[in-house]
């Protein structure tokens, strides 16, 4: 079963700047298919808050800091991503949110699918519904 988990990524470390990368199907398991990126997120604000059917995602720390809270229904764990060579790896099918932005953070998620409303989950009882139905 697919699980979260940092990734950690190519740093080359050079005087004039160190520089990392990720390949699709190399140091990521999936396809890319979209990046987007979240950036002048205001002190104390949330992002995500929901859960994809199908997506799965790297979300790396380009700049600053910010925690993603990962929840299984029946676990929740953090992850505090500070480094621009950590890839969080997150299958689909769980619920996560992003919280505690430091100023001028800036996340990029990584994603093994097209933006599709239809892959979201905004409603958490349906989340825990889907979960139940996971284990049949
Ligand atoms: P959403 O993923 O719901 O952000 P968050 O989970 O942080 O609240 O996206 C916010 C808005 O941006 C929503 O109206 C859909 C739009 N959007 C796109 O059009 N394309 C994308 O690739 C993403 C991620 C969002």
């Amino acid at each position: 079963m697919k699980k979260p988990e940092i990734i950690y990524l190519p740093k080359i470390e050079d005087p004039r700047g160190n520089l990392s990368f990720l390949e699709e199907n190399n140091h990521i398991p999936f396809k890319i298919q979209r990046v987007y990126w979240i950036y002048d997120v205001p002190g104390g604000q949330i992002r995500g808050g929901h859960a994809f059917k199908e997506q799965e995602e790297i979300i790396v720390s380009l700049c600053g800091s910010f925690d993603v809270v990962v929840d299984d229904a029946k676990v929740k764990q953090t992850y505090s991503l500070n480094r621009s060579y950590y890839g969080l790896y997150l299958p689909a099918g769980l619920w996560r949110h992003m919280q505690n932005f430091s100023t001028n953070s800036l996340a990029m998620v990584v994603s093994s699918t097209q933006y599709h409303l239809d892959d979201y989950i905004y409603y958490y009882p349906e989340f825990l519904k889907t979960c139940q139905s996971d284990e049949k």
